[in-house]
């Protein structure tokens, strides 16, 4: 027995003659949340398409829950769900309708599907709009449905491509809220994003895809620390503190001008917990604080030594 939820060697994919996969390995351990970074064209949902049956590879070989997905179509397809990256909600339905549809497709009987429905929209908080057209949801009770409408098949792998682009800071925080609780019921996630963000605060491991290969594979941790420029920023009320502040921490750089002081840091709770306690032992008041965390350009920049916009203009 093999605890790997998804096992994919060697996948290629192109189009007429523009490679899109030159070949990626994937293994994800299940019950675990395993993040696919790239930027826009960098072949996530074409990943995302091939390990859910949706896209022929051109080569290489993958199994899913057990199953190859060449041979075992089928069985891949009853142990996945599938949130694309458009929703795939029918806006004329209402939320309820949509989930019953859901049910129907999946031959529920009218009493197991009454349950399930119920039980989904409770718990996505989608009961009071349940009767009102999916048209007049927000962008975030749209996701919300859509993620409710892939659980009804109850599958033990959940592919999520790009699940809270475009939504606000809200309502990113319910979809990765709803994600932390499936992880906790034991299921497996695959998730792509843009945004390392995301990947860092729901993921188990992560790795970037570029030019066709995946060029890095790590805990976000891991992949941050590669990164640099990240650090915490400190703000002093003058010239005395920030001198004070730069004797104790003696690796960080003082920009004399602004008054701030830039610590080199991961920016964990750890390290910035250990740079203020620091800074209390010696009575140095800091007037603001802020931490500097690099995003997915900064790790592009790093890794592949371009950055996701060159990726992009290709
Ligand atoms: N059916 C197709 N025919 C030709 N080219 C395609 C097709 N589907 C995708 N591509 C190309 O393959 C590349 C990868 O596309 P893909 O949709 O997988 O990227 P992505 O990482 O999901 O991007 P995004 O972040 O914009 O969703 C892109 O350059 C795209 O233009
Ligand atoms: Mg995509």
């Amino acid at each position: 027995m093999t605890d790997l939820a998804i096992m994919a060697s060697g996948l290629r994919k192109a189009y007429q003659d523009k490679i899109v996969l030159d070949g990626i390995d994937v293994n994800v351990r299940a019950g675990t949340v395993f993040s696919l970074l790239g930027p826009n064209g960098a072949g996530k949902t074409t990943t995302v398409n091939i390990l859910t049956t949706l896209l022929k590879a051109d080569g290489g070989t993958a199994r899913v829950a057990g199953y190859d997905i060449a041979s075992e179509t089928k069985a891949v397809r009853a142990a996945i769900g599938v949130t694309g990256q458009f929703a795939s909600v029918d806006d004329l339905l209402t939320g309820e309708e949509n989930l019953r549809l859901m049910a129907d497709l999946q031959h529920l009987g009218r009493r197991e599907s009454k349950r399930i429905v119920e039980g989904l929209l409770d718990r996505f908080d989608l009961a009071e709009s349940a009767r009102k057209m999916a048209s007049t949801y927000s962008g975030g009770m749209r996701r919300k449905l859509d993620l409710a409408m892939t659980l009804i098949g109850r599958p033990r792998i959940i592919f999520l491509d790009e699940p809270t682009t475009g939504l606000d800071p809200r309502s990113r925080r319910t979809v990765w809220d709803i994600v932390r609780a499936l992880v906790a019921d034991g299921m497996t996630i695959f998730l792509t994003t843009q945004y390392l963000e995301e990947a860092d605060q729901l993921a188990d491991r992560v790795t970037v895809l570029d030019g066709g290969k995946l060029v890095a594979e790590g805990t976000p941790g891991e992949l941050k620390r590669q990164v640099p420029g990240s650090h915490v920023r400190l703000r002093f009320a003058d010239a005395a503190r920030l001198d004070a502040a730069a004797r104790v921490l003696t690796d960080a750089t003082p920009d004399h001008e602004s008054v701030v002081l830039r610590v080199p840091s991961d920016g964990g709770v750890k390290s910035v917990r250990s740079v203020l306690d620091r800074l209390d032992e010696y009575a140095i008041e800091v007037e603001e604080f802020s931490v500097h965390t690099p995003d997915l350009d900064d790790v592009f920049l790093a890794l592949t030594g371009h950055s996701s916009t060159e990726v992009l203009a290709k």
